[in-house]
């Protein structure tokens, strides 16, 4: 089944979209390696591969679907904030714009009738839903936190941790 020209080009778009994620991202663990918190710089790091390998996984999508991939500009990501809590209120933000593409994409993929596409759409749900959810967690805790720096560095040390084990999970998936 060829695969439908406006579909294609939402997919085309969405490559961008995680690629510009991928480089938001790693601009938070740039600017966290600024700053005493090396366990968020990890996280934002880590979160910045997850975010290529999602752009990847549309890419190799749409090469197997035997339709033409376009690659464009990558925006320049902004490159300062103010604390912790700002870093991880924009991932949110960047996060729940990335949900309401993909859901949009569903949507067409939907009304094409493309049942692959979904399939591929609805594990990019679930794994927004995840990603979502745990900057949710964070974002609570880091608010709980406030200004002291003691808590705060309990939080970056377990995000240093936590980021990591999930990455090792995957990849032994
Ligand atoms: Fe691939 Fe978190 O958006």
């Amino acid at each position: 089944m060829t695969l439908n020209p406006k579909l294609t080009k939402l997919l085309n778009e969405q490559i961008n979209n995680e690629m510009a994620s991928s480089y938001i991202y790693l601009a938070m663990a740039a600017w966290f390696e600024q700053t005493p918190y090396s366990g968020f710089a990890s996280w934002m790091f880590n979160q910045s591969r997850e975010e290529t390998m999602h752009a990847l996984k549309f890419y190799q999508y749409v090469v197997d679907r035997d339709a033409k991939v376009e690659l464009e500009t990558i925006a320049k990501p902004k490159t300062d904030f103010k604390s912790p809590l700002d870093v991880f209120q924009q991932s949110l933000k960047q996060e729940q714009k990335v949900t309401q593409q993909i859901n949009d994409l569903f949507e067409v993929a939907e009304q094409v009738k493309d049942h692959a596409s979904k399939n591929l759409l609805l594990w990019f749900l679930n794994e927004q839903m995840e990603e979502e959810k745990t900057v949710r967690d964070m974002l609570d805790r880091l608010k709980l936190a406030g200004n002291d720096p003691a808590s705060l560095l309990v939080l970056d040390r377990e995000a240093g941790s936590r980021k990591a084990e999930a990455l090792a999970e995957q990849s032994a998936t």
